[in-house]
């Protein structure tokens, strides 16, 4: 998957390219399953141009989940026919081959699906470093925006995991899974405060927005400490408020991702998959991304 330049997703174009051989260090991976990213939409329309540049033609895509087709020189900790769980920082896993050092590969677990897999990386780590930050520990109460979106599922189930009481902000339609993953759910809109009040007896320990668009100043204003508030979206309210950042980029790490995919593979996690899309409907998959309703992720299968 390429883009020659910034734009809406018709710049999206599924080409041609020279197969990868991998170099020192380097695996060549088949790719069975690769998340999409709202981040990943940001850079191609060039909103993200002054903090992450792309040069063209780009290629796109963090996540990946695949089958070892051959390994680099020097490397003995993989070899063809492996399943790999990894990521790539070169925006490059929205592909059918992709080249991959081996610190960024962790084997993949028989019990988790490829599409899971292929989506856990990027969501999977931001969700633990964004539980991590806050301190999520039992006994808290801990408020999520964004509850059921590809992050927030999983904040939601990692809090729950440490023994919090956790509130999950989200529409109607997607109250009753949080229900069955032991989250309160309350409908975010007008009036949200009173509502997670109420549902608190209004004390909450912890807040983690996955959406951004005031849910930092909400929590402010429920007496939630600014180092007790992690936003993965509002950077602008980090600057103003000092909050905390943590995202994928302090959690990136194999054996998160490992930890993360052992998770899933004993039935502890559950990675909701919203759809898959092939490779060639790339622009729908992103389509559907920008509507900002799925429940867990979008995940391509090249
Ligand atoms: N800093 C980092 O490291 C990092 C890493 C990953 C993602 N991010 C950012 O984090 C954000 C979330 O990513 P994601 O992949 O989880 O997105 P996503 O899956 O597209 O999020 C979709 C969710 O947003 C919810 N939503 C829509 N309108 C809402 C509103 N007004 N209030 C609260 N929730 C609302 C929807 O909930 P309902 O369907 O229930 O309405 C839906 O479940 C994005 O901005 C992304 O760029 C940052």
């Amino acid at each position: 998957m390429r883009f020659d330049s910034y734009g809406d997703i018709d710049v999206l174009n599924v080409v041609e390219v020279e197969r990868p051989v991998p170099g020192p260090g380097e695996a060549l991976i088949a790719v069975k399953a690769a998340g999409i990213n709202p981040g990943e939409a940001s850079i191609r329309n060039g909103l993200m141009h002054e903090r992450w540049p792309a040069t063209f033609p780009s290629g796109e895509g963090s996540d990946l989940a695949g089958v070892v087709e051959s390994v680099g020189p020097g490397v003995d900790a993989f070899s063809a026919g492996d399943e790999v769980i990894g990521w790539t920082d070169q925006r490059a896993s929205h592909a059918e081959l992709v080249l991959v050092p081996v610190e960024h590969l962790t084997g993949k677990p028989a019990g988790v699906s490829w599409e899971a897999a292929g989506a856990l990386f990027v969501a999977g780590t931001t969700a633990y470093a964004a539980v991590r930050a806050v301190g999520v520990s039992a006994g808290d109460t801990v408020v999520v925006s964004g509850a059921a979106g590809g992050v927030g599922s999983l904040v939601v189930q990692l809090a729950r995991r440490a023994g919090a009481a956790v509130i999950g902000l989200a529409g109607e339609t997607n109250h009753q899974w949080l229900l069955e993953h032991g989250a309160i759910p309350v409908a975010y809109g007008d009036g949200v405060a009173d509502r997670i009040r109420e549902v608190t007896d209004g004390h909450v320990d912890a807040f983690i927005d996955t959406f951004g668009g005031g849910y930092v100043d909400l929590a402010v204003g429920l007496g939630v400490a600014v180092d007790r508030i992690n936003t993965i979206a509002d950077f602008a309210a980090v600057e103003r408020l000092g909050v905390q950042a943590q995202g994928t980029a302090t959690a990136a790490s194999a054996d998160v991702v490992r930890e993360i995919a052992d998770l899933a593979a004993e039935g502890s996690l559950e990675i909701p998959i919203a759809r898959t899309y092939p490779l060639a409907e790339v622009r729908e998959a992103y389509r559907e991304l920008a509507q900002r309703k799925t429940r867990g992720k979008i995940v391509l299968l090249p």
